[in-house]
């Protein structure tokens, strides 16, 4: 991988990503899928939702690129276990993909640009492989805009030490109100952006979503790398682990992750 990345891939941080489908994380997309386009499916992790990108094209041919090999084989397991035939996962690098110019009808990308130092070369080489007729599909993450109720000092924590960490690793945690700028300096001349959210409120989103952040705290990359880089300390990220913990035990918490998209043609 060419530049470090937060996360890692603990159970608790697959728990995430295991998650997200078309609906929850692609739906600015889902209009212009349609049988017969071929797409390439950059940073896919797990790929739940490259596996339900190549149901809404076949028979078009998906490819999902990873650079953690450990990932790519889950995401080939998925698809094969749910009976995919018209994709395959290979191990990549978002900068230097292996695929000659024009090879895709669609370039899909979520969540994987905040994590690049040269989120702007990255576009440059997803306009490269994408068909002039093409559009190249982006949704990032802006966490530095994320917002809850009720009040927690622990969630202030948590957010300016992922904020921190985050930055020290040479990754942009406000990427979601940047990435229109980005795809402007990439060259890109038709630029379409939107943007939507995850909301958590209910009892199970807020067990789910508040229960793995209380894991990730403490067992994830987020907790090395934050101790790694001084940001905080052991009992930091365990008051961290207890706010997550007592915002999904309280009836009224709500939580906010705002993402901005672009769909951007050459
Ligand atoms: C937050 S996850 C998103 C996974 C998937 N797109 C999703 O939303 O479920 C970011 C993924 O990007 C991958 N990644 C990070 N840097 C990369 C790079 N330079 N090239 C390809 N993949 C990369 C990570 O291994 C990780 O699986």
């Amino acid at each position: 991988m060419s530049d470090p990345y937060a996360h890692g891939h603990h159970e608790s941080v697959l728990r995430s990503h295991e998650w997200r489908t078309i609906a929850n994380s692609a739906a600015h997309l889902e209009p212009l899928l349609r049988p017969g386009l071929s797409v390439l499916d950059v940073g896919a992790g797990p790929g739940t939702i490259t596996v339900e990108l190549a149901e809404r094209v076949a028979p078009g041919e998906v490819v999902g690129v990873d650079a953690s090999a450990e990932v790519v084989a889950k995401a080939a397991a998925l698809a094969a276990a749910r009976g995919v035939t018209n994709l395959s996962f290979r191990v990549g690098d978002a900068y230097r993909l292996d695929a000659p110019e024009n090879a895709f009808d669609v370039v899909h990308v979520h969540q994987v640009l905040h994590h690049l130092s040269r989120p702007i070369d990255a576009l440059r080489e997803f306009r490269r492989v994408v068909r002039p007729d093409g559009v190249v599909s982006v949704r990032e993450v802006d966490y530095e805009g994320t917002f809850w109720y009720p009040h927690s000092a622990g969630l202030d924590e948590w957010l300016d030490v992922y904020c921190r960490m985050h930055r020290g690793l040479g990754g942009e945690p406000a990427s979601g109100r940047r990435l229109k700028a980005w795809a402007r300096a990439a060259g890109f001349a038709d630029i379409t952006a939107t943007a939507s959210q995850w909301l958590f409120t209910t009892p199970e989103d807020r067990a789910w979503w508040g229960g793995m952040w209380a894991d990730r705290a403490l067992q994830s990359a987020f907790a090395e790398h934050a101790l790694t880089q001084g940001v905080t300390d052991q009992d930091g990220l365990q008051r961290i682990s207890d706010a997550w913990r007592e915002w999904a035990a309280d009836e009224d918490g709500w939580l906010v992750m705002p993402h901005a998209e672009v769909l951007a043609r050459s």
